[in-house]
């Protein structure tokens, strides 16, 4: 029997390169720039393009497959993953250093079968590093093995954490008291590149111990989850156990010990789920 799932990753890894060129040609011009549900949470015309550019060659390819991409899926809706093959569309993980022309911009393409990922796909396109990972196969850039750090002291690592765009003063108070625990472990350093799939691809390569942001969607993490697994790496939740996808929270460290450090300074706060019922998502 052919290994179909094998095809359709390779599928991914020609699309997203594709998506990459629209996404570095779009950089030579200028951007218009439109707003979301604030005035941080950018879109432009390319993320619209390209989610619309792979959705449509997927669908050619496998007519059956069901999609999640973040610029479809309507405002304030629910999004279902289902146990059809399911293809799970970051079209640009960085939206904001795009707008801005900061190198770190993402094409993400995940897949699950059965609510299960099978395999993902990060194309950093203005690096041109093409990160992919298939599930039991081993996660690679461009070709070579990726292994995550061996690191387990908390105070001898870097620690990755982004903001999102939600800039309630509350929330955002949160953010940086658990920064504030994080660093004065202390951590060597916390970063972020502005793509929650190159932070987590990082983390993959051994660069960064670990990475955690609340207010995540499903698409900016399902194609490097599937990447910092193979690489050696945990994902975790917030509360301890497993990561769920539709949580909209996420710990992908190195290994289970930074990751249960990181937990334990972090005070989660909570974030509507993207699979919630419409009446409480907000
Ligand atoms: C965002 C980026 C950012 C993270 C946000 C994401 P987008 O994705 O990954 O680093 O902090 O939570 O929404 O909107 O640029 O695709
Ligand atoms: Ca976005
Ligand atoms: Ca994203
Ligand atoms: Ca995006």
């Amino acid at each position: 029997m052919p290994d179909l799932w094998q095809e359709a990753m390779d599928h991914a890894v020609a699309v997203a390169r594709k998506a990459g060129e629209v996404v570095r040609e779009a950089l030579q011009n200028e951007r218009k720039v439109m707003c979301k549900s604030t005035s941080v949470d950018l879109v432009t015309q390319t993320d619209q393009k390209v989610e619309q550019l792979i959705i449509a060659s997927v669908k050619e390819k496998f007519p059956t497959h069901s999609f999640i991409g973040e610029e479809s899926v309507a405002d304030g809706q629910p999004c279902v993953l289902s146990e059809n093959p399911t293809w799970i569309i970051d079209p640009v993980d960085g939206t904001t250093n795009f707008v801005h022309g900061y190198p770190f911009i993402a094409v993400c393409i995940g897949f699950a079968v059965e609510k299960k990922l099978e395999f993902g796909v990060v194309y950093s396109c203005i690096e041109d590093k093409m990160y992919a990972a298939r599930r039991g196969k081993g996660a690679f850039c461009n070709g070579e093995p990726l292994q995550v750090s061996p690191q387990k002291e908390i105070n001898q690592s870097i620690i990755a954490t982004e903001f999102g765009s939600n800039r309630d003063p509350e929330l955002v108070d949160k953010i940086f008291s658990n920064m504030r625990k994080i660093l004065c472990l202390p951590v060597h350093g916390i970063r972020g590149v502005g793509s929650a799939a190159l932070n987590m691809c990082l983390v993959a390569a051994g660069c960064v111990e670990a990475y955690y942001e609340m207010g995540i969607h499903c698409w900016d993490v399902a194609a490097a989850a599937v990447i910092v697994e193979e690489a050696g790496g945990v994902l975790m939740d917030f509360e301890g156990g497993p990561m769920d996808l539709m949580s909209r929270r996420i710990v992908a460290a190195n290994n289970q010990t930074i990751a249960e450090r990181v937990i334990k300074e972090i005070e989660p706060f909570p974030a509507v789920r993207d699979d919630a019922p419409l009446q409480t998502k907000q």
